[in-house]
């Protein structure tokens, strides 16, 4: 791979939230790149540290709970020398270029970055204007072509809404038309369509490969759902627990997933499974308070353990071009 086409750089991230009980480790030793122009999709079951990630990575976590405590998060402006976001401050001047100009981020409920007592024209004009020395009139000009490319139907009337009288599906749009009003490089949608039905969702994974097209914009794709990430992703990283512990590019985790976890995730889908039986991954999650040092941390969960998996951390191993898998078995 050339270094020209790397976007963005994690390598070994660690997040930690400070509890009563010691740290929690959310994200724990989390390596990655994102390319330029590709999806990437991010998927795991329910706290694996999805979201804590793209929160590290936006610099958005809760400052007085959570922390980067180690690693690297290297971003490559278009000009000018790389950024190693995990030491700027979170309220700086350049930490705000990166998050208006660079980096977006869209989530599951719109209305985390939707303001209700303001105009969604009203918003996407302040995005708009932070970011771009324009005068109302082609802000707002700015804004209604914005809502007309995310599929906004009347854009004219509906820049003058409120958030609340846009259904779900619409209030996504605009989240994204606000998202997208800055040009950004990459954006980071956090399950973007998870609290949508399923023809919504679609329209909306359908809005994002459109805009993809248009302005090679990267994406990070967040989600527990496989199906998004196969109709998606270029390349896939899953996580589990705060680890990577499978990427490759789509076809690999889909055709050939290895790591046991993986494939529990595949056998537990029901478009992708190919039994008709659906077999659910057994036991949950474990509380990250409980997780021994050491140890693989699916191995409680796991149908393939080893007397080695309760000793040692699993090394990570390329089984194939650019296929890796964090587990003994793959050695
Ligand atoms: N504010 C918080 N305080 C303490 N722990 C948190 C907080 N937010 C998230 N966590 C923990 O961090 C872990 C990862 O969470 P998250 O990244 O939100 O998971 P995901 O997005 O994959 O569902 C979970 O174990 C969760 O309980
Ligand atoms: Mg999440």
């Amino acid at each position: 791979m050339h270094q020209d086409d790397i976007l963005l750089d994690v390598q070994d991230l660690r997040t930690y939230f400070r509890t009563e009980l010691g740290p929690l480790r959310a994200v724990d030793g989390v390596s990655f790149t994102v390319r330029k122009g590709e999806t990437l999709g991010l998927v795991g079951e329910s706290g694996c540290g999805k979201s804590v990630t793209a929160k590290s990575i936006m610099q958005i976590l809760p400052k007085s709970q959570a922390e980067i405590v180690g690693g690297s998060i290297i971003y490559y402006p278009e000009k000018g020398e790389p950024i190693d976001i995990a030491v700027l401050d979170p309220q700086g001047p350049e930490m705000r270029n990166i998050r208006g100009n660079e980096i977006a981020m869209i989530f599951q409920e719109p209305m985390t970055s939707l303001n209700p007592v303001y105009t969604i024209g009203q918003q996407i004009m302040e995005a708009v204007q932070l970011h771009q020395k324009v005068d109302r009139k082609t802000a707002r000009e700015i804004a209604i072509e914005m809502l007309e490319r995310v599929g906004i139907p009347a854009p004219h009337e509906r820049v003058d809404q409120y958030p609340h009288e846009f259904s779900g599906g619409m209030r996504q749009r605009a989240m994204i038309a606000m998202a997208l009003s800055c040009n950004p490089r990459l954006l980071i949608a956090d399950e973007p369509t998870t609290a949508l039905d399923v023809t919504v969702e679609a329209q909306i994974i359908n809005l994002l490969l459109d805009l993809q097209e248009t302005y090679r914009t990267s994406i990070m794709m967040i989600t527990h759902d496989l199906d998004v990430i196969g109709d998606m992703a270029d390349r896939v990283i899953v996580m589990y627990a705060g680890w990577v512990v499978e990427s490759g590019m789509a076809k690999d985790i889909f055709y050939t997933p290895t790591h046991p976890y993986t494939q529990g995730l595949m056998r537990s889908n029901p478009r992708i499974g190919e039994t008709k039986r659906l077999i659910p991954i057994r036991g949950s999650v474990p509380s990250l308070k409980s997780l021994p040092k050491g140890w693989c941390y699916f191995a409680p969960r796991c149908d393939m353990v080893q007397d080695i998996c309760a000793k040692e951390e699993p090394p990570v191993v390329e089984v194939a071009d650019g296929h890796f898998v964090k587990c003994w078995r793959a050695c």
